[in-house]
């Protein structure tokens, strides 16, 4: 019997691909960038499986040029890139990585916040052009990590990894989400708080919502408003939960003290955005998970959500589970 046929969109890490290979036949997108639009129209025709990455956008179009497509894989736990309500009404399963990289991006949201607060970032740059001439007892001065009020803006899996994080700090805990979680309360000892309270309350803020329309924008001028003057912000979810405009303005005013982005908007974003050059603003390209070993783990959970819907099973791990039936879930985290 013929192989099903599945388009990778990007050459993942370790040896993913020569497991597709072994159940599919692939069509490989074997270059160094995302795949233009164009080129995956054309690719995907006579495609039975999609294992892509969250820099392609999979949306109603793309669907309809695939009429025999019948699982989507995305190398990646966001699935914001991603109409899911198309794919559901296509009865496609949507595949993605949740889990395996909840503690490399929950260090990851910790370092920034680190450098972030700590003027790392300021000081590597200090030293680099020459100007580390002497000790002085005011020099960089940041705010202390340690004995702070945290504040996490979206409890799920990544969010959770964070706060034990945070709790080991010494710090005290505040979160807020789309729902209260009596039972993570008492088992870590994190404190639930509105929005406005947290964003108030706390010394430094971690975004690890996912992008959804309810959360676009939600770090707009009006929240960081309600920051205090001394606060730091760190983004490790999608640039598109803060409003890059206001950010600058918070961050140029001294209406906040510092932020750290590992995703922005726009992303990849140019050299010359008033973010980048803004000393308080410290900013890595989408670095959140990217471990090797973290990285190999998202690869292979995408390679056995991909074979697994080419062989008509569940998605070990699924987005819209509502395709085999149950009832609609949240958006993933
Ligand atoms: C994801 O998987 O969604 C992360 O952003 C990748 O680092």
């Amino acid at each position: 019997m013929a192989k099903p046929r599945a388009v990778v969109t990007r050459r993942p890490p370790g040896s993913a691909l020569e497991s597709i290979e072994s159940e599919a036949a692939v069509w490989l997108w074997d270059e160094n960038r995302p795949i233009p639009t164009d080129r995956l129209v054309e690719a995907i025709a006579d495609a039975d499986g999609l294992y892509c990455m969250l820099t392609d956008a999979v949306g109603a179009g793309l669907l309809q040029a695939a009429p025999s497509l019948r699982v989507v894989s995305t190398m990646a736990v966001g699935v914001d890139n991603i109409d899911l309500a198309a794919c559901t009404a296509r009865q496609i399963p949507v595949g993605h990585t949740p889990d395996v990289l909840n503690e490399t991006t929950a260090d990851t949201a910790f370092a920034l916040l680190m450098a972030a607060a700590r003027r790392l970032g300021e000081g590597r740059d200090y030293v680099r052009a020459g100007k580390w001439d002497q000790w002085e007892p005011e020099l960089l001065l940041g705010h202390d990590v340690n004995d702070s009020t945290l504040g996490i803006i979206g409890l799920g899996r990544v969010g959770r990894a964070i706060a034990r994080r945070g709790l080991g700090f010494g710090m005290r805990v505040l979160y807020c989400g789309r729902h209260r979680q009596p039972a993570i309360e008492a088992d870590l000892g994190v404190i639930h708080r509105d929005l406005n309270a947290l964003l108030s309350e706390s010394d430094h803020v971690v975004v690890a919502t996912p992008l959804t329309t309810e959360t676009e924008h939600l770090i707009d001028a009006a929240a960081l408003a309600r920051m205090k003057p001394t606060a730091t912000l760190v983004n490790i979810s999608r640039g598109g939960t803060v409003d890059s405009e206001a950010l600058v303005d918070a961050l140029q005013s001294g209406q906040i003290a510092a932020a750290a982005l590992d995703v922005t908007d726009p992303e990849p974003i140019p050299a010359d955005h008033p973010l980048v050059g803004l000393p308080n603003c410290f900013i890595i390209p989408h670095l959140g998970s990217s471990s090797r070993r973290t990285r190999e783990a998202m690869a292979d959970l995408a390679t056995a959500n991909l074979l697994a819907g080419l062989r008509g099973d569940r998605l070990p791990a699924c987005a819209n589970p509502e395709v085999y039936g149950k009832a609609s879930p949240s958006p993933p985290d």
